[in-house]
């Protein structure tokens, strides 16, 4: 019952974020005719800068960042919605300024926090002084939200104080991406996997969400967080979320988010008993990747050499309910690996009984690999008989490879922003992570980090290019399983 927003403000706009995601992400919604006709862009930041400069600068970012050919007429229609604001967060009188600016009808606004979290309670309460708030307008927030529990609940109270949580809408990127809504489809409109996904029918699950660049130049801003809070309390748990979830009766925000919410309820605490067994930190030292030396994270510009921040995470997550119990999710995620792959790999259980032992003594079980980035698709491995006419039955492994770029001939994958600012727009949260969600990520994850610094767990070093420590291998190898590569 929401209406379509029709200005959208983002404090912050000369930022990193704004202009590598958002503004081109809402280009490409302008290409497809996805902005109201009269709605506008409005940009506010700390820096002067006159309209002309700033459109300059959503120019260069658009040029720099959309990699389609720009078509004329929609940049020009782009750039007539553009507006900016010089404001300084903290003074009230600004935000009069910024009043003056916006449009004086009946706009429902989305206001689009691309800042540091510190600021999100100073733009709340100049917005209010200014009158700006009202019960359509949306307001959008980037994560981290929070360093932990305490930091989060902070932030979300200074922001609640303002907006409903109606209006409230915190990112996880990871929710836009077209494979990660694809595991609704998946489970949802497939019978076949619907009706076997439980303890049942499946063995383990693997999640790997590996990257191959570094730290990228933000190594103070990295180093506060560490794998765990950057990865694992927000991406990984939501993958996670949408895998173990029960059926929600509907795609309306209300149902999704109540499934996954459950689900992170109902992970088993991993705290200083268990940590040894569940968990495994480690940072990458000096390496190579592709063949070229690339220093270790203590050896990046601007590190810290004493630093303990962990690159690289390995779970053995557990959910303790009917579905899943004794079911493991083994995830892992970790700057300067091999490549950039993320993939879901599902094992199915073995068969009770072999009777092709002339060709495996031991069955290989159905494996379902989702892959999530690059290279997107589905893919799901069984056995076959080879052709021929030999009198014993010669079984082989084979896979039925649904690849998205053959069968959707390499229709563009459209970026997890471009997806998630439709929503804003249109004002469905289903893609956006409820206050709930984010609590009771934090007290997992939390008690891990807590379980790390109360026993001295330092992490391990891996060298840069491989698939993190030797102990990862082990978490999963005590389990007779082995991380699919
Ligand atoms: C961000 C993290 O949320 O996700 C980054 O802060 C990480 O550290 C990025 O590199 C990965 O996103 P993607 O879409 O490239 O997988």
């Amino acid at each position: 019952d929401y209406q379509v927003a029709s200005e959208i403000v983002i404090f912050g706009a000369l930022g990193d974020l704004s202009r590598r995601k958002l503004l081109p992400a809402l280009y490409q919604l302008e290409v497809c005719g996805l902005i109201n006709e009269d709605s506008r862009i409005v940009g506010a930041a700390r820096q002067e800068h006159t309209l002309e400069e700033f459109k300059a600068i959503v120019l260069e970012n658009i040029n720099n960042f959309v990699k389609e050919t720009i078509d004329k007429d929609v940049l020009a229609r782009f750039m007539n919605r553009m507006v900016y604001q010089q404001l300084d967060f903290k003074d009230s009188s600004s935000f009069e300024q910024l009043k003056e600016t916006l449009a004086q009808g009946n706009e429902t606004r989305v206001y689009y926090f691309s800042t540091p979290p510190a600021i999100y309670g100073d733009i709340c309460k100049g917005l209010d002084s200014a009158k700006l708030i009202c019960d359509a307008d949306r307001v959008v927030m980037e994560k981290p939200i929070g360093h932990s529990l305490e930091s989060s609940i902070e932030i979300n109270n200074q922001v609640s104080e303002f907006f409903k949580e109606n209006q409230t809408y915190r990112i996880d990127h990871y929710l836009g991406k077209e494979t990660v809504l694809n595991l609704l489809v998946l489970r949802f409109a497939n019978s076949l996997f619907t009706n076997n996904w439980d303890r049942n029918c499946i063995d383990h699950v693997q999640i790997t969400v590996a990257e191959s660049v570094g730290i990228e130049g933000r190594w103070g801003f990295y180093d506060e967080a560490g794998q765990m809070r950057d990865m694992v309390q927000n991406h990984l748990l939501q993958i996670l979320s949408l895998l173990a979830m029960e059926p929600p009766a509907d795609l309306s925000a209300d149902s999704v988010r109540a499934e996954k919410l459950k689900v992170v309820k109902a992970l088993q605490p991993i705290n200083r008993d268990n940590i040894k067994d569940k968990a495994v930190r480690g940072q990458y030292s000096d390496g190579f990747l592709n063949g070229v030396p690339v220093p270790g994270y203590l050896n990046e510009e601007g590190a810290n050499e004493n630093s303990n921040t962990e690159t690289f995470v390995a779970i053995k997550a557990e959910i303790d309910n009917w579905r899943w119990k004794g079911v493991p999710f083994y995830l892992r995620t970790g700057k300067r690996m091999p490549k950039k792959h993320s993939e879901i790999v599902v094992h199915f259980k073995q068969q009770p009984h072999n009777i092709f032992k002339d060709s495996y003594s031991d069955l290989p079980s159905n494996k379902l690999t989702i892959r999530l980035q690059p290279d997107e698709g589905v893919e799901l491995q069984m056995m076959n008989k080879i052709p021929g006419i030999a009198s014993q039955m010669n079984i082989q492994e084979n896979k039925l490879d649904l690849s998205f770029s053959k069968t959707y001939n390499d229709e563009r994958v459209v970026d997890a922003y471009e997806r998630l600012m439709l929503e804003v727009l249109n004002g469905n949260q289903s893609l956006f992570v409820s206050r709930d969600e984010v609590e009771a990520a934090w007290i997992w994850a939390d008690s891990i980090i807590d379980a790390w610094q109360t026993t001295n767990e330092t992490p391990k070093p891996y060298p840069a290019g491989s698939w993190g420590p030797v102990s990862s291998i082990s978490l999963i190898a005590r389990d007779d399983r082995q991380w699919v590569e």
